[in-house]
């Protein structure tokens, strides 16, 4: 405690590189997180469990009554997510390429603060066993970041986000799901870049058509003129994403899903994150209004829709370990809402 408040009266700058991930600083501001409550979830791994399979009622259970009901993955999932992951991790759903070891769950503890211009997150959750044995050379699918840890933010215009949280930007032709389309296809989609040689998250907002049902399932190629993604990106029509990268020191994205996943290295939402004994702990701060595209611009009273994503043991693409939909209310509680920002 002493140690806590002594840094406090450090400069600016002296706080960024001592306090780490203790604290989110932005605009020379710490937050003192153990006064904020803290969210449990765990995320699970999902597999090849996409928008198209959640709404196939011969794939998934509660398919109906999500796209007729309007009911919500959280409402029946939230307490049962570790269990759903050992299902598909083992390969017994949804899932062709099994990696030996993965670990089914993660618990995730999230904390939320807010002021006049400025959210300030808060996450830890445990180091991985590191027991996986990802399928790329070496056992590293990405060697450069042992973890990366990412967040969805729905303004609320987005098909089925708020039902979803983040399964509305994942579908069955994405990066190694089934599917996605052979390398030397990828030419015919125009309006997005292939060039990394896989097609990566999208909107439904952003195809002229989506088939949930027959092969092969998915939308990637049928994205809409430019003119159409402008307007959608200029009236909220995107998924806000950023991430933290826990190679080089730590490095922040920032970014959007609309027709593709956009993101940039320092280009909005800070994060620092390290290692504190066995547990992660990575901070973010981010302006509630930046004025960018693709920022969500947040507002004191609301709530929104989020999502997260952990990736561990070196792993990319669709490897990773998810929540479902979750709220944040930024000085608005109610039973749904599962993470209460505090204002500072
Ligand atoms: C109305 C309740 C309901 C809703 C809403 C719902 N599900 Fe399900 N879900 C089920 C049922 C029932 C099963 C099948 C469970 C079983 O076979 O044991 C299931 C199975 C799953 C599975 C496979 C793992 C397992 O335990 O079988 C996943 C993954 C899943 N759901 C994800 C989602 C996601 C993501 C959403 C939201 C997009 C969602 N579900 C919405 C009821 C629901």
């Amino acid at each position: 405690m002493i140690y806590r408040s002594a840094l406090k009266t450090l400069s600016v700058a002296a706080c960024a590189l001592t306090l780490g991930a203790g604290s989110a600083m932005a605009a020379g501001k710490t937050i003192d997180w153990a006064k904020v409550p803290e969210a449990k979830t765990v995320l699970f791994y999902p597999g090849q469990t996409s928008f198209e399979w959640i709404q196939t009622g011969t794939d998934h259970g509660g398919a109906r009554s999500f796209t007729k009901k309007g009911d919500n993955c959280a409402g029946c999932h939230s307490e049962e997510t570790a269990d759903m992951g050992k299902k598909m991790v083992t390969g017994q759903k949804a899932e062709t390429m099994v990696i030996a070891g993965k670990r089914a769950s993660i618990p995730l503890s999230i904390k939320a603060a807010y002021d006049s211009d400025t959210l300030y997150m808060r996450f830890a959750f445990p180091a991985g066993p590191h027991n996986a044995v990802p399928f790329a050379d070496g056992g590293k699918m990405d060697p450069d970041n042992e973890i990366k840890l990412a967040m969805m933010i729905d303004g609320g215009a987005v098909d089925k986000a708020k039902q979803s949280g983040c399964w509305s930007s994942c579908h069955h032709d994405a990066r190694d799901m089934p599917s996605a389309p052979k390398k030397d296809a990828l030419g015919a989609a125009k309006g997005i870049d292939t060039s990394h040689g896989y097609v990566t998250k999208y909107l439904p907002e952003s195809r002229t058509a989506i088939s949930l049902k027959d092969d092969p399932r998915g939308g990637w190629d049928k994205v809409k003129p430019q003119a159409e993604l402008d307007a959608l990106l200029k009236n909220g029509t995107f998924l806000d994403l950023s991430r933290f990268k826990s190679g080089k020191g730590g490095v922040s994205e920032d970014g959007y899903i609309l027709a593709e996943r956009v993101l940039k290295e320092n280009a909005g939402a800070t994060y620092t994150g390290k290692k504190e004994g066995d547990q992660w702990v990575v901070t973010m701060a981010r302006k509630l209004k930046s004025g960018q595209p693709g920022d969500v611009a947040m507002e004191d009273g609301k709530t929104y829709t989020v999502g997260f994503a952990v990736h561990d043991d070196y792993v990319a693409g669709r490897f990773h370990h998810v929540s479902v939909d979750m709220r944040l209310g930024l000085g608005a509680s109610g039973p749904d809402v599962e993470i209460k920002a505090a204002k500072q």
